[in-house]
């Protein structure tokens, strides 16, 4: 698995920075592309502060092929992992053109590029949106797809994108075929144990966890929970919050498979990154509260349009063909969310 070289696209951000730290130990080259959009280049330096081991950087952004270029033209990559894009769903019903052009036209440049340099070899961070509102749960890979939302659209554009290349192949007579493993993740929460690394939203957190522990550090003054009449155990929404460090480990375990494809069965595949366990938002205020001894003040307020009741993986397509599974549980998501939040109450700034 050493002397392997890897491209990571926003590498500075929150799972792609916790990818860098498990890369690095684990023996790869880093090299990592992001136009800092929506990271700071202090996230990278706390990886290389964590693991004592160099990552190579260059600020540009994917959509230039220029660019990217020239970064393929320096180093020889065995693969590639693509986590830049934009990722707010809100947002992305607002600007869905941002949305459009940064995913999807910033995908296709890469993929040309990759091409161009005949690396073939990718992992791409997919979502659990692409199963829109599941009809039950758990959720497998084969379930039906659709997206609700631009943001979500994008994802499944790009996953479509990527199947036709792959079938593709069958027709030409490419040296090395692609080699696809798209992960499907779900709800990514939690940080790295040296609390040196963490997710930093930029202004009013979207997300569950971040919410929680800004009001927990007192920048927030209480919770709004969206919805308390689903039908579910609580009335509260359900979802899979997997731990940010057993999600970048399926990255590693990703490239693995990857690497041991023969060359007549490279193809395009589908994984969820789950644990397999729905907590409602309830839960995750109670644990939070048991294990950092603070109390959440919260509200109940209407639901959240687009927000659907419950989500949760089926993980034994991973558990089975990548030897993946998770090893933490609620306690250390929540330990290490306080961990990273109450030593960076201002996030890397
Ligand atoms: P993030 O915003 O922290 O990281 C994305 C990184 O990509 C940032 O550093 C940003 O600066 C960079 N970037 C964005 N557009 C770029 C461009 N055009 N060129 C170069 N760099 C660019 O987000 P994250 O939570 O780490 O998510 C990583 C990936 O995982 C995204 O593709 C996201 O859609 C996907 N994902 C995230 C979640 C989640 O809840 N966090 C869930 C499912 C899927
Ligand atoms: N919630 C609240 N209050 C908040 C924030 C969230 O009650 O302030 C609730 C939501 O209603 C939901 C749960 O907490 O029931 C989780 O919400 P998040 O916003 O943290 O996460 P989502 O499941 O809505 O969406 C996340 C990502 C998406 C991704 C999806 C599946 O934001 O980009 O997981 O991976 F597509």
């Amino acid at each position: 698995m050493t002397n392997k070289t890897i491209l990571v696209t926003g590498g500075a951000g929150y799972i792609g920075s916790h990818t860098c730290v498990e890369l690095l130990n684990a023996g790869f080259t880093i090299v990592v592309v992001d136009n800092l959009s929506n990271s700071k280049i202090e996230a990278l330096k706390r990886v290389e502060r964590i693991t004592e081991k160099t990552v190579v950087f260059y600020q540009a952004d994917i959509r230039d092929k220029d660019a990217l270029a020239s970064v393929f033209n320096q180093h020889h990559f065995d693969a590639v992992i693509h986590f830049a894009g934009l990722k707010a769903v809100g947002e992305s019903c607002q600007q869905p053109l941002a949305y459009y052009d940064n995913n999807v036209h910033g995908t296709l440049v890469l993929l040309q590029v990759m091409e161009q340099f005949n690396v073939t070899d990718l992992v791409f961070s997919s979502s659990a949106t692409v199963y829109g509102d599941p009809h039950t749960v758990p959720i497998k890979e084969n379930f039906p797809l659709s997206a609700t939302n631009p943001y979500g659209k994008t994802k499944l554009h790009i996953e479509e994108i990527l199947r036709d290349l792959s079938k593709a192949d069958s027709f030409g007579a490419k040296k090395r075929p692609w080699n696809i493993a798209i992960l499907r993740y779900f709800n990514p929460v939690g940080a790295h144990h040296s609390g040196l690394i963490g997710e930093d939203p930029n202004g009013v957190p979207n997300n569950l966890m971040p919410y929680i522990a800004q009001v927990a550090v007192g920048k927030l003054s209480q919770l709004s929970i969206f919805g308390n009449d689903y039908p579910t155990k609580d009335g509260t929404g359900v979802r899979d919050y997997i731990h940010v460090v057993d999600l970048a480990k399926g990255h590693l375990k990703a490239l693995e498979a990857l690497f041991s494809c023969h060359d007549d069965s490279r193809s395009c595949k589908a994984y969820n990154l789950g644990t397999g366990k729905g907590y409602s938002v309830l839960d995750m205020v109670n644990a939070f509260s048991r294990v950092t001894g603070l109390a959440i003040k919260y509200q109940f307020v209407d639901r959240r349009e687009g927000d659907i009741a419950e989500c949760y993986a089926d993980p034994s397509l991973s558990a089975d063909e990548l030897s993946w599974q998770t090893d933490k549980n609620l306690d250390d998501m929540m330990r290490d969310t306080w961990s990273w939040q109450s030593n960076n109450p201002a996030g890397y700034a």
